[in-house]
């Protein structure tokens, strides 16, 4: 038998379907309800609500579980790849070599940006950041390529797909050589997917650059960790972007937007700088844990909280691992470890912490691994967005397939002045 939830207003009851999700989630079906009874749910910051049924992505905040497609990540960042794991999330299921080896290829093909656009970088002010740079990149993208027709071959589809993937990357790396006033790098044919980055951020005439199998390894697991994460700000961005179906380009575009916010991947950077501040204050943690517990602060610990976690985040335990395997391997000693390693022991253990769930989450490390591999601080968040690019894409594919998709356009509660005349301005 179907469950119901039962709903009491105004003397009348109503029925609600409950719908369970396959790993056993429940919620209450209310979109008839304002038809059925004129009113809507409030529901801020969208804590309770879900706003699509999706196959892609499987989260348990309380266990501290995530899966892509079922798997979970942990098993990905050890035996898979980004390039395999980008195209498991993009069309449900691990490819065959023959169809990796196909979107390698594609990957490979697509990599090169129109010269063109290089007068776009140019003309940036110096002090752009980088995030801004990208989303106002990929958004110029349907200038030069055209969208996805409505009704497109799967061929069509993989290559606009495999474009923005490969594209994204190398104007990446483009817009940190411009910003040094390098000559650019181009992409090689040669190299896998996270070693062409890597090549083509630090490779320069004067300094040929070494490829290290370790840290092509780091990369594709920090890229795999970052790879899908359902319905977070910028994902939710792109599917809500996109429901108004405008092209890839654009969605894409408004999720690097929200990326960018210092409380969703901004917090890579800020994580770095708050690490910095505590080290340059003498390492001394009490002061910076007792802001994060004073109301009337709205300092936060940078790297602590999730909306959805309510335990250690997955990806941050993987990330932790990785860092000191990287930090070992490059003899690097970074003071900030040190501090990110004492201040993750006292915050777990203060009461306040635990009272209010705050574990460390996947930027914590991140940015430390980051440093570590010489990537500049302020293009940290463009590196969450290229790994966060296959969720993107395989959400807003989702949620184009979809034969019941809908203009996503929400509901409020109007708490302004009721009717009044106008009053003309000598009146006043
Ligand atoms: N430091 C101190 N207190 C915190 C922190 C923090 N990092 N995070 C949450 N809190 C407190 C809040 O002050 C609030 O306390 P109160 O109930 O006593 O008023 C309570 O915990 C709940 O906080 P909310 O902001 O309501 O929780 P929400 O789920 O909206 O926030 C968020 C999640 C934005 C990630 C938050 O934990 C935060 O700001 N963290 C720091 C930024 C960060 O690391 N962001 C990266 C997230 S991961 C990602 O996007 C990839």
């Amino acid at each position: 038998m179907k469950e119901e939830a039962k709903l009491t207003v105004g003397g009348k009851t109503y029925k609600l379907p409950v719908i369970t999700g396959s790993e056993g989630e429940r919620a209450i079906d209310i979109s008839k309800l304002r038809k059925e009874t004129g009113l809507v749910t409030l529901d801020p910051g969208f804590v309770n609500t879900a706003n699509c049924r999706s196959n892609i992505t499987f989260v348990d905040g309380e266990k501290g579980i995530l899966r892509y497609r079922g798997i979970p990540v942990e098993q990905l960042a050890e035996h898979s790849s980004f390039v395999e794991t980008a195209y498991l999330l993009i069309n449900g299921k691990l490819p065959t070599q023959k169809q990796l080896n196909r979107f390698s290829i594609l990957l490979n093909d697509n990599s090169l940006v129109h010269e063109d656009m290089r007068a776009f970088f140019q003309n940036f002010p110096r002090a752009a950041h980088p995030m801004g740079i990208l989303s106002s990149m990929v958004n110029a993208l349907r200038a030069f390529y055209p969208e996805i027709p409505e009704r497109s071959d799967e061929e069509e589809v993989d290559i606009t797909m495999t474009r923005l993937l490969s594209k994204v990357r190398t104007m990446a790396a483009m817009s940190y050589k411009i910003f040094k006033g390098h000559s650019l790098v181009y992409p090689r044919a040669d190299f896998s997917y996270p070693a062409n980055f890597l090549n083509m951020m630090f490779d320069s005439p004067v300094k040929p650059y070494t490829i290290d199998e370790d840290l092509v390894k780091a990369l594709n697991v920090f890229w795999i960790l970052h790879a899908d994460h359902e319905q977070n700000c910028s994902t939710a961005s792109v599917r809500l972007v996109g429901s108004a179906r405008v092209n890839l380009y654009a969605a894409i575009s408004a999720g690097i937007c929200a990326l960018w916010g210092p409380l969703h991947g901004g917090a890579n950077q800020a994580v770095v700088q708050m690490l910095n501040d505590i080290h340059e204050g003498g390492g001394k943690l009490t002061p910076f844990i007792a802001r994060a517990k004073d109301k009337n602060d709205p300092f936060r610990l940078m790297g602590f909280g999730h909306r959805v976690y309510k335990t250690f985040d997955p990806r941050g335990l993987v990330m932790k691992k990785i860092c000191d395997r990287v930090l070992k391997k490059l003899a690097l000693e970074d003071p900030l470890l040190d501090i990110a390693q004492r201040l993750e022991e006292v915050a777990i253990k203060d009461e306040y912490f635990v009272d209010h769930d705050l574990y460390p989450n996947i930027d914590f490390y991140s940015g430390i691994l980051l440093r570590a591999m010489g990537i500049p601080v302020p293009m940290f968040t463009v590196m969450f967005a290229i790994g966060r690019l296959p969720g993107w894409i395989s959400q807003w594919k989702e949620s184009m397939d979809n034969p019941k998709w809908k203009l996503e356009r929400p509901r409020q509660i109007y708490i302004g002045e009721k009717k009044k005349d106008y009053v003309p301005i000598a009146e006043r």
